[in-house]
């Protein structure tokens, strides 16, 4: 057990992604759109889907034990895991199976549900076990297969998701702490721009009682109004987490923002005044991958070597709930 009142540090990364890539061509063979629509209004080219025998918990397995080799530490020395995700293998959480894949014997794994947002509520939950010196060594996965909950005959969604997974190992450190400032943010009030709801049938039991039985219905987004959500609520989450860091834009090394849309990252970017070669992105190769997106290109950016130990990334997540945070840590 870490002491009380330890810093955090992020020690190891790592990602997964299914086989099978499905460019815009393909999706042009599927729905009446283009590989100029979709590059012009989103960024995107290709995304990864998860075939049938690729489970949420095995690419989750995979990203987790490369964090725990570059961290240096094995499955047997986690404490906690926190895989977010809006799409588990299981409704009951896919973190214990995560868990058992990896042999993290000695930790207590649990789902937190987030959307888009979720890395980022992760690795500020996980920072709050390590700070009260609860825990050492913790977990943190992104990921989402959210190909599984896509209506292939809508346009309007069905080209702008794919699926992945990220991890980090966090561990408690007694001097500084790598991870400056938080902000965290939800407003149900907006709830309906963007859902992927349970729909059931009424399905009479006995006399006067029924039960609803039924399944969750394919992903439905209100695409503008989310557009004009993003690009007003992350600058400002932004600005606050600097604001409690004392740092300034000038100071940021990476812009890292949930990859939901080129043109939101760009517009974020543009009014933090962060220069398009500090801005870290992916989002042409993966699409939005939902809560595995900021883990997915930060792990590639590490692995390239373009993201050194103690450069500072200014990190915004956001997404259905509507849920939106940022999270400004230095790496390593
Ligand atoms: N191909 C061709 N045309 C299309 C397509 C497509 N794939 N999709 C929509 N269109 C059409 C529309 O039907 C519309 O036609 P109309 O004008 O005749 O009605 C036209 O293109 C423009 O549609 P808009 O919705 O206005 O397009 P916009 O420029 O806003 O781009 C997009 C749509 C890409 C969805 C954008 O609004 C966006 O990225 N929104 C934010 C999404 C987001 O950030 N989600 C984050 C969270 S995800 C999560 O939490 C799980």
């Amino acid at each position: 057990m870490s002491k009380l009142g330890a810093g955090i540090a992020i020690t190891g990364i790592g990602s997964a992604a299914p086989k099978a890539i499905l460019s815009n061509d393909h999706l042009s063979q599927m729905v009446e759109t283009s590989d100029e629509w979709i590059s012009t209004r989103t960024g995107m080219k290709n995304r990864h889907i998860a075939s049938s025998t690729e489970s949420l918990s095995q690419i989750s397995a995979r990203a987790a034990q490369q964090a725990l080799s570059m961290a240096g530490i094995t499955a047997a020395d986690l404490d906690l895991i926190i895989l977010a995700t809006s799409t588990p293998d299981d409704l009951f959480g896919s973190a214990c199976q995560v868990q058992s894949l990896i042999g993290a014997t000695k930790a207590v794994a649990f789902d937190l549900t987030a959307a888009c947002s979720g890395f980022i509520f992760a690795l500020i939950t996980a920072s709050q076990f390590i700070r009260t010196g609860v825990h050492q060594n913790v977990l943190v996965i992104g990921a989402d297969i959210l190909s599984h909950w896509v209506d292939w005959s809508d346009r309007n969604t069905c080209v702008l998701f794919g699926d992945g997974a990220g991890a980090i190992v966090c561990q408690g450190i007694e001097q500084g702490d790598r991870l400056l400032a938080f902000e965290m943010y939800s407003d149900g009030s907006q709830n309906n721009r963007l859902n992927l709801p349970y729909i059931g049938e009424s399905k009479p039991l006995v006399e006067d009682i029924e039960a609803s039985v039924g399944t969750y219905r394919p992903i439905v987004m209100n695409g503008r109004e989310v557009y004009r959500f993003a690009v007003a609520k992350v600058p400002e989450v932004i600005e606050k987490a600097m604001f409690r860091a004392n740092i300034t834009s000038e100071q940021i090394d990476w812009l890292l923002l949930h990859q939901a849309n080129r043109r939101i990252i760009d517009a974020v970017a543009q009014r933090l005044k962060i220069p398009r070669e500090k801005v870290l992105s992916n989002i042409a190769e993966y699409g939005n991958t939902s809560a595995a997106s900021i883990p997915l290109a930060l792990d590639e950016a590490v692995r390239q070597g373009r993201v050194q130990p103690g450069d500072i990334i200014a990190a915004s997540g956001f997404g259905a709930g509507l849920t939106w945070g940022s999270a400004i840590f230095k790496w390593g």
